[in-house]
């Protein structure tokens, strides 16, 4: 935690490490910055690249050591692919290649701007500290030794005359990504370290870091007398028991103070599938079925951190679904804290229950724009692989904002349908509504009517995760590792500064 952000010319600034971007051929060396690198390091960079050793090559990244050439003891020539398509996705895996071949170097890490790419200096510091710092993440926190831990850069600096709109961008640009890492650290806790308690015991602590930020924390008790009868079968299966948690951020001056933002994760800190049990094979990845309420909270965390001029309130349904002697059955009639009715058809569509009740209360704080995340289902992650979510909404605009704030996040969404004539997906013979179907249709879009059922007056729109929520295996960019990705925290930031 915690680095810390500088501008400066490289040729006077002390770094371990000078990263110089560098495109496909023809272009190469663009800027006039890496020409002049390139020059004194008497066309080493130049041959390289008229060798082939250097391609400039998105994720590549070749390190140079130097014998006094320059101020700094390495240059890393760092690819960035086709020079007129670098966009931000380009160089935040810049960032994370760079990070990568430095990760037994740490210290001061110098990028190199260039004025001639087509994206603004502001653009470019944001996306090469957010790569760096989100391609520094090691998940390896549980291994007893830790002599491979990568040494991860304390300082980086922007290597460009100062102004006011880099700096700004650096300095949000290090805070979010270091909230993301912080949302990927809890999505890896084990299950039995991080429970639905745990987990509440982290919103309070972070409550505690913020000044406009406070959490209360809802038990066993409280979810029974508010009538929360979907929250409270799921976790019944289980000595765990749920939690609902609560974070209220109140900025002193709102720029807006009929918006009260609503953001709702979905937090089973294990999900088994309960009675409706799962095959074995990856369910150990289900202790990443917290992902969207780890997003979530620490999404809150960084509008906090941020100071942002917009209220927000964020309810996280914590519960472990277990297949206890007490637990929920296929067949089951519960009700929800809206009233309605629902059959229980398969115990391991828990994610919209405890989403059920916790909408519901996300309303009755009064939230007027609702947006809820979740590792909701399997078919999601069929249908779009790890790379996007799905995004379903009731309105229009607030699925447009939804949609260019992921998209320019890098938490990117997709659109998906919510008509009306899908609302038969879940009618049930005996209560208002059924939680799952046999049929094997459409069964993300089944799973979000389900919850606009429980969604109330005004905007909300839902965000299916499972797929870029948490990975089995990397995707090869600047997230580099297996496990939690932080999914939500960069896309909450850039929707809430919307409002700013
Ligand atoms: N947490 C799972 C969805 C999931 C699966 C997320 C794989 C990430 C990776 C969810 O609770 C679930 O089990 N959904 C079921 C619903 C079904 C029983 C109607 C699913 O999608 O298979
Ligand atoms: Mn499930
Ligand atoms: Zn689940």
């Amino acid at each position: 935690m915690g680095v810390t952000i500088e501008i400066g010319l490289p040729g006077q600034t002390k770094a371990d490490a000078l990263a110089v971007p560098v495109a496909q051929a023809p272009h190469g060396l663009g800027g006039e910055g890496g020409r002049i690198v390139d020059e004194k390091l008497h066309g080493r960079l130049t041959r390289l690249l008229a060798s082939g050793e250097l391609r400039g090559d998105p994720g590549e990244a070749l390190v140079l050591h130097l014998d006094g050439e320059l101020e700094t003891p390495r240059v890393v020539a760092v690819g960035i692919g086709d020079r007129d398509r670098v966009d931000l996705d380009a160089l935040r895996t810049a960032g994370a290649a760079a990070a990568g071949a430095l990760s037994n170097v740490g210290g001061t890490l110098c990028w190199l701007l260039d004025d001639t790419l087509p994206l603004s200096l502001a653009d470019q510091a944001r996306a090469l500290v957010e790569g760096t710092i989100l391609g520094s993440y090691a998940p390896g926190r549980w291994k007893t030794r830790d002599d491979r831990t990568p040494r991860v850069f304390e300082r980086i600096v922007l290597g460009h005359f100062d102004t006011v709109e880099l700096r700004d961008a650096a300095e949000r640009a290090a805070l979010v990504a270091e909230r993301t890492n912080r949302a990927r650290d809890l999505a890896n806790m084990p299950p039995n370290e991080l429970n639905p308690q745990t987990l509440a015991e982290h919103a309070v602590g972070l409550a505690g870091e913020h000044e406009h930020l406070t959490a209360e924390i809802l038990g066993p008790r409280e979810i029974d007398e508010l009538g929360m009868g979907a929250l409270a079968a799921v976790g019944a299966g289980s000595r765990n028991e749920p939690r609902l948690i609560v974070l209220r951020y109140e900025p002193p001056s709102p720029t807006r103070a009929d918006v009260l933002l609503g953001l709702v994760g979905k937090a089973i800190t294990f999900d088994s599938g309960g009675l409706s049990l799962k095959p074995p094979a990856h369910m150990e990845d289900m202790k990443g079925d917290m992902a969207g309420g780890a997003g979530t909270l620490h999404g809150m965390g960084a509008v906090a951190a941020l100071e942002l001029p917009v209220r927000a309130v964020a309810v996280l349904a914590a519960a472990e679904n277990l297949p206890g002697g007490n637990a929920f059955r296929p067949g089951d009639i519960l009700r929800a804290a809206n009233g309605k009715t629902i059959e229980i058809t398969n115990t391991d569509a828990e994610g919209r229950l405890v989403l059920a009740d916790a909408l519901w209360y996300a309303r009755r704080e009064g939230a007027t724009h609702v947006l809820d995340l979740a590792t909701l289902t399997g078919a999601m992650e069929l249908a779009l692989g790890d790379l996007y979510a799905g995004l379903f909404a009731n309105d229009d605009e607030w699925r447009d904002r939804i949609l260019a704030a992921g998209n320019r996040s890098g938490d990117l969404v997709w659109p998906f349908p919510l008509h009306s004539r899908y609302r038969r997906y879940v009618d049930s013979t005996f209560a208002d509504l059924k939680n799952a179907s046999l049929l094997r249709q459409g069964s993300p879009v089944l799973a979000a009517k389900f919850l606009e059922e429980f969604a109330g007056e005004g905007p909300w729109a839902h965000i299916d995760m499972a797929g870029p929520g948490f990975f089995e295996r990397s995707r090869g960019d600047y997230l580099g590792v297996p496990g939690g990705t932080g999914y939500g925290v960069r896309l909450i930031a850039e929707l809430a500064e919307g409002y700013a």
